[in-house]
């Protein structure tokens, strides 16, 4: 390939890239909103409205823990507002507490569901998370 035609897929790649990574509110909102869906079929499983099944158990699990590893890169300086985000500005003023707050929910989402028992200690764990980060964190519109 000639180097013309080189730069021109690296920046045609680039470019495609830009479109693609939106911005990070609505990434993390729809991240959290992964979060939320999880946890309804986990909550499902925990109340006896849906039966247990390994692999989804551990799916959930996963799903959350997956979430936690992105979330303390989805809120770069100048993402603030926009898209009605609910992050709440303590994110930012008070960043090594948000930066606790999101290894906390790494850790708890990390446990080996291997059966029913495991996942409901481990879901029960993961789930002291979601209001403890909100009430600090989310401001809660509407
Ligand atoms: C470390 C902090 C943190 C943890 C832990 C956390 N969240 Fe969130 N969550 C947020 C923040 C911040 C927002 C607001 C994001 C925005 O609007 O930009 C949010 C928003 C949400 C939303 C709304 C998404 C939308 O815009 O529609 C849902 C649903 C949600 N979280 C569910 C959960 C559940 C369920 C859990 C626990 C399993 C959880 N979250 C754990 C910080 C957290």
């Amino acid at each position: 390939m000639k180097r013309a035609a080189v730069l021109g897929v690296i920046l045609s790649a680039c470019l495609a890239g830009t479109a693609v990574g939106g911005e990070p509110t609505a990434d993390r909102q729809a991240l959290m909103k992964n979060v939320g869906a999880a946890a309804g079929a986990g909550g499902k499983i925990m109340k006896g409205e849906a039966a247990f099944d390994l692999s989804a158990a551990q799916l959930i699990l996963r799903t959350m823990n997956a979430a936690a590893l992105g979330l303390g890169y989805m809120f770069p300086p100048g993402s603030e507002t926009g898209n009605d985000t609910e992050a709440a500005t303590a994110i930012w003023d008070d960043p090594a507490g948000f930066e606790a707050a999101v290894s906390k929910f790494v850790t708890d989402t990390s446990a080996n569901v291997t059966d029913e028992a495991s996942f409901k200690a481990a879901f029960a764990t993961a789930t002291k998370n979601c209001g403890t980060c909100h009430e600090g964190f989310r401001v809660k519109k509407q």
